[in-house]
């Protein structure tokens, strides 16, 4: 992993390297042979809900075929998708090896580029922009409120060609249905800092889009939010 820094205006404010690094930190090579089974299998369907098919198709919507994916996983909606391209250039963007490999491997007839980073600090990595840029179900990982995290629009933003689209996913806690089971876990999961998202609202987050991008766009299904946004 690399080096994470707790220096003053090395993070955003109120945010350690090590709660950055508890987002991150449960994907070993382990879990992610669950991942798809329990998160997008189980969980979405039945403890968030929001079943997996409107993630899917928010993401076929959005998806370029210059596409950069942030927050890879197990590269389950890369792996899904039809691009119109047959060639498409695709990017993967992650602070944790395990996910780049196993993302990389599973979508290796794309020969992805590979960028390890993290996105609390400025993105050094040396590439044209991406026409589009999607980042599912990270800001739920990150730590601190949206003031904070929302650094990483900022830090994405050189990225996304002019014209182009930032599109994602995110589970909110306020203002937004949670079942019982969709309260126990959250909580459980705030707990370990495997979740910090207790302040994530539906008004935040479109605060926080709106603060970097145009033409902001959220729907809610469940406790789970898809939104997308332009760079003009
Ligand atoms: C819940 S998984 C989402 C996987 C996939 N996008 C999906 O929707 O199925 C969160 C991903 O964000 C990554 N991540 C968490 N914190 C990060 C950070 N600070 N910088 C870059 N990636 C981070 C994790 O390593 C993991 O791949």
């Amino acid at each position: 992993m690399p080096d994470l820094k707790d220096e003053p205006g090395g993070l955003a404010p109120g945010v350690s390297a090590s709660q950055v690094e508890a987002g991150q930190a449960v994907y070993s090579t382990r879990t992610l042979k669950f991942y798809d089974l329990f998160v997008l299998g189980i969980s979405n369907r039945w403890i968030w809900k929001c079943p997996t098919h409107y993630l899917r198709e928010h993401f076929a919507r959005h998806a370029t075929s210059n596409h950069l994916d942030v927050g890879v996983g197990t590269g389950y909606f890369l792996d899904k998708v039809k691009f119109k391209e047959s060639n498409p250039r695709i990017g993967l963007l992650d602070l944790n090896r395990n996910c780049l490999d196993v993302a990389a491997k599973r979508i290796e007839r794309y020969q992805p580029t590979i960028f390890q980073a993290d996105l609390f600090q400025p993105l050094e990595i040396d590439c044209e922009p991406f026409q589009s840029i999607s980042i599912n179900y990270v800001l739920h990982c990150l730590p601190g409120n949206f003031e904070s995290k929302s650094i990483v629009f900022k830090h994405l933003k050189p990225w996304i060609a002019t014209g182009g689209v930032i599109f994602g996913s995110t589970i909110l806690h306020p203002e937004v249905p949670r079942g019982v089971m969709a309260r126990q876990l959250m909580k459980v999961y705030n707990q370990k800092g495997i979740f910090s998202n207790t302040e994530d609202s539906l008004t935040r987050l479109h605060q926080a889009l709106d603060d970097h991008f145009s033409d902001v766009k959220i729907e809610t299904k469940g406790c789970v939010a898809l939104f997308s946004a332009k760079v003009n």
